[in-house]
C-alpha cells in the first residue's frame, strides 16, 4: 500500500492523538503517504485530507482530543455517498482506511469493509462499549477525570454533610459509574437499570449516616438516568435534599493517561501492519486477555456488550 487515510468519529477520546502519531510514523518509516482526513467521515466524503508528517503529529501525540477533529456524520449513513466515495478513493490510489472511534464510527468501518476497501477499526471511545474488547481508548484517562472531580466534590461534601449524586458519561454502558463508583468508595452505584432501585439506595444512605461518615455519595450512570430526575424522585420519596452534578464534557478532557497513549501507540502501530502487509479485508482492533488483537467487524458488532468488571 502507498497511502493509507486515517479519521477520528464520534466523540473525542483521550489516545486519539497518540494513535495518529503512530501510524504517521509508521507510513513514515515505510514510505506510505497517511492522509488524514478532517472532521471524520465527513472530511473523507468531501476529500479533505492533511499529509500527515511525524514532525507535526509528534506534537500533539501527548495531548487530549484529535488533531483530525471530529463529527457524527449524517451524510455518511447514505449508500450511494459510501459508494461515490469509495470509488473516488480507489481512483485516487488510497487503498486503506483506520478509523478511530466508537460504536457509530464502527458502523460505517463496517459498510466500508462490505464495500470491499479495507478498513480497520480501533475503539476510541471513553465509554468503555465496544463489544468483545476489554479496553477501549479514552476509558482510562475519563475514570482517573471523574474520580478528581469527584475528589474535589467530597471535599465540601464532607463539610456541609450533603447527600451527593454525580451523573457520569457512558452512553447506554455503566462502565465509567461502576469503576469511578468502586475507586471512589460510593455509598451506592448506579451502573445499570437494574441497579436503580431506589429503596435499596436510600437504604445504603441511611447505613453509611449511621456509621457517621460525613456525606453520602452516589455515581450514577447516565444511561440509567439523569442526575436531574434521580434527585427528583428521591427527594420526593424520602425528604432528601440532594446535591447534583452532570460532570460531563469534562471527562473527555485533558491529556491522555499512560494507559491511553501507550494503548493508542500499540493501536495505531497493529493498524498500520495489518494494512501495510495486507492481511484482510478489514478488522476491528481490541485488547482480549491483555493483547492487541483482531476481530471480526461483523462479530464485534453482532455481539452484546458487556459491563467489564474492574478486575475479578
Ligand atoms: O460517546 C462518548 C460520549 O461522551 C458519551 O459518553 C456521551 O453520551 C456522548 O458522547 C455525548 O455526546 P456529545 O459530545 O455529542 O454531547
Amino acid at each position: 500500500m502507498k497511502k493509507i487515510g486515517i479519521l477520528t468519529s464520534g466523540g473525542d477520546a483521550p489516545g486519539m492523538n497518540a494513535a495518529i502519531n503512530a501510524i504517521t510514523w509508521a507510513g513514515a518509516k515505510a514510505g506510505v503517504e497517511i492522509r488524514g482526513y478532517q472532521e471524520g467521515y465527513n472530511g473523507l466524503i468531501d476529500n479533505d485530507y492533511r499529509l500527515l508528517e511525524p514532525y507535526k503529529t509528534s506534537h500533539h501525540a501527548n495531548l487530549g482530543g484529535t488533531l483530525l477533529g471530529s463529527s457524527r456524520s449524517e451524510r455518511f449513513m447514505e449508500p450511494e455517498i459510501r459508494e461515490k466515495m469509495v470509488e473516488r478513493l480507489r481512483k485516487e490510489g488510497v487503498e486503506g482506511l483506520v478509523v478511530i472511534g466508537g460504536d457509530g464510527s464502527y458502523r460505517g468501518a463496517q459498510a466500508l469493509t462490505r464495500l470491499g476497501f479495507p478498513t480497520v477499526a480501533i475503539p476510541g471511545t471513553i465509554d468503555n462499549d465496544i463489544p468483545l474488547t476489554e479496553l477501549t481508548l479514552g476509558f482510562k484517562t475519563a475514570i482517573s477525570n471523574v474520580i478528581d472531580a469527584i475528589d474535589k466534590i467530597a471535599t465540601a461534601s464532607a463539610s456541609h454533610s450533603f447527600v451527593f449524586v454525580v451523573e457520569v458519561m457512558g452512553r447506554l454502558a455503566g462502565d465509567i459509574a461502576l469503576w469511578t463508583g468502586t475507586a471512589a468508595f460510593a455509598d451506592a452505584i448506579i451502573a445499570t437499570k437494574e441497579d436503580y432501585d431506589l429503596e435499596a439506595i436510600h437504604e445504603k444512605i441511611q447505613f453509611s449516616k449511621a456509621q457517621h461518615k460525613r456525606y453520602q455519595l452516589i455515581v450514577l450512570a447516565e444511561g440509567v438516568a439523569s442526575a436531574d430526575e434521580f434527585k427528583e424522585e428521591m427527594d420526593a420519596k424520602f425528604g432528601y435534599e440532594l446535591r447534583k452534578l452532570a460532570l460531563g464534557h469534562i471527562q473527555r478532557g485533558g491529556n491522555p493517561s499512560v494507559d491511553d497513549r501507550i494503548l493508542g501507540k500499540l493501536f495505531g502501530e497493529r493498524a498500520f501492519e495489518y494494512l501495510h502487509n495486507d492481511e484482510g479485508p478489514g478488522c476491528a482492533l481490541g485488547i482480549k486477555e491483555n493483547k492487541v488483537s483482531e476481530m471480526d467487524i461483523e462479530e464485534v458488532l453482532g455481539s452484546k456488550n458487556e459491563i467489564n468488571r474492574p478486575y475479578q
